[in-house]
């Protein structure tokens, strides 16, 4: 494929962004015949959603990317509006993506059955789960999560109860063509928790399971840790797993050496003349690894193979301060690592992408008091068009645990990891050419350890862009 498109200052260089036009979620994800395999939501056409394709790229070592053919196109019947979000799995040895299809009446779940070097795809139109259960309208009814349980498939749906609460179906199948349906595998507690939950993830992670939703309308991804017995899901605790402020619609897969690895979709946050001018849209989280921590709490961080995209050190300067500016540094497409050992209860943290006069600056802000995490964005960019409202999340620290602070910096692309235990990612689209500038503070009294790299990109010679 080749990129029509010119280079721009906030396209992100180290998170996957489509070759040209639209993305929105990731689909399919998983590893088959050497290679891990990226399908996602996409509109060549434009940078804007509609006529919704899968989108392919595939890389051996989740470090760089190739461009493969589109995987599914809407064709008359079932998925004339549209081919939604969906998941991969292996079926008797062969790759088979389940997805929706879409149209204005109603929503199905569909089969497509793949090559093996997962290239060239036959939809399996007899295959298709056409009538949601009793109580989940037509067009709420979406976003098939294949995987395996006891030797048995099983698929999780996304669903409205009554359009009123978010739920996620569950179906039984032996050979992964015949599907049983089982009831709701988990209900949203009440109407707090959004009407219709997108995109559910079901797997299992150390001696629990892991429930992730997409609450819509768009409040963030919620996570459960709880316990499934192939029919019910059994939560014992909620969070938080990203704070909306473009991330939506996180998918998870097994990765051969057992990890659990989960994507997430970053929206654009700028006005539509704005996007369109530039001809794309949309990035990918960069693969998040997932784990519990020994009291069950869902922690996630960067793969391990986004440290290998480290190209040189970023030049940091300490400034020798106890309090105020502990170090400074310059750069918008850099990988960090920051840790503040506390002694007081004052804020600290970072700014980004700063001009010198201040114009434009991006804070990330903790208060120990309050235990808040927050991404400040009012002064992100001057440009009108751009949200910029604040993201918080709530960040309890044990006793005496420093703040330790991951943020990947990839122009428009900002995803801050603290403690593992939270991630808060969104888009900043500073205007001027001189918003480079970063630094570490602390108001109290702290100990500030900051490191920093610039990245490689992700996208291989191959794919011609
Ligand atoms: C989530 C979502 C899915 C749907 C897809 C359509 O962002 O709305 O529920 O399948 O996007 O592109």
């Amino acid at each position: 494929m080749t990129a029509l498109i010119a280079p721009s200052r906030h396209r992100p260089r180290y998170h996957y962004t489509a070759p040209r036009g639209w993305l929105n979620d990731p689909n399919g994800v998983g590893f088959h015949a050497g290679r891990y395999h990226l399908f996602y939501q996409f509109n060549p056409a434009a940078p804007r959603w509609g006529d919704i394709q899968w989108g392919h790229a595939s890389s051996a070592d989740l470090l760089t990317w190739r461009d493969e053919p589109v995987a599914l196109v809407p064709s008359p019947g079932h998925d004339a509006g549209g081919c939604f979000s969906g998941s991969l799995a292996l079926v008797d040895g062969v790759p088979t993506i389940y997805y929706t299809g879409y149209t204005p009446e109603r929503q199905v779940q569909c089969v497509a059955t793949g090559s093996d070097d997962l290239r060239h795809w036959t939809k399996q139109p007899q295959r298709t789960i056409v009538d949601p259960p009793e109580g989940v309208g037509a067009t709420d009814f979406r976003d098939p999560y294949v995987f395996r349980h006891d030797g048995q498939w099983r698929m999780a749906v996304g669903a409205s109860l009554r359009s009123e609460r978010g739920q996620v179906l569950l179906y039984r199948s032996d050979d992964g063509v015949q599907w049983h349906h089982l009831g709701p595998a988990y209900t949203a507690p009440d109407l707090a928790h959004g009407v219709l939950w997108e995109c559910p993830n079901l797997f299992p992670l150390g001696d629990r399971w892991v429930l992730t939703v997409s609450v819509w309308p768009n409040l963030g991804v919620l996570a459960y840790v709880g316990r499934f017995d192939g029919t019910n899901f059994v939560p014992e605790s909620e969070s938080v797993h990203d704070v909306d402020g473009g991330a939506f619609a996180h998918l998870a897969m097994r990765a051969p050496d057992g990890r659990t690895l989960q994507w997430s979709w970053l929206n654009e946050q700028r006005a539509q003349p704005a996007i369109d001018a530039e001809g794309w849209a949309g990035a990918l989280s960069v693969p998040r690894e997932l784990a519990l921590d020994a009291r069950h709490r869902l922690l996630q961080r960067p793969a391990a193979e986004v440290a290998a995209l480290r190209r040189g050190p970023v030049p940091i300067t300490a400034t020798g301060e106890r309090r105020g500016i502990t170090h400074r540094f310059q750069g918008t497409c850099l990988d960090l690592e920051a840790r503040f050992t506390m002694r007081d209860r004052l804020k600290c943290g970072l700014v980004l992408a700063a001009s010198p006069g201040g114009e434009e600056s991006t804070r990330v802000l903790f208060w120990p008091d309050a235990r808040r995490l927050v991404v400040e964005r009012g002064a992100s960019s001057q440009d009108p068009g751009t949200r910029r409202q604040d993201l918080w999340a709530l960040l309890v620290l044990d006793e005496g645990e420093p703040l330790d602070l991951r943020v990947l910096l990839d122009h428009s692309v900002l995803e801050v990891y603290a403690n593992q235990r939270l991630c808060l990612s969104t888009r900043l689209y500073p205007t001027r050419a001189d918003s480079l500038e970063g630094w570490a503070f602390a108001d109290g009294d702290a100990d500030v350890a900051v490191q920093a790299w610039t990245m490689g990109g992700v996208i291989d010679a191959a794919s011609g862009r």
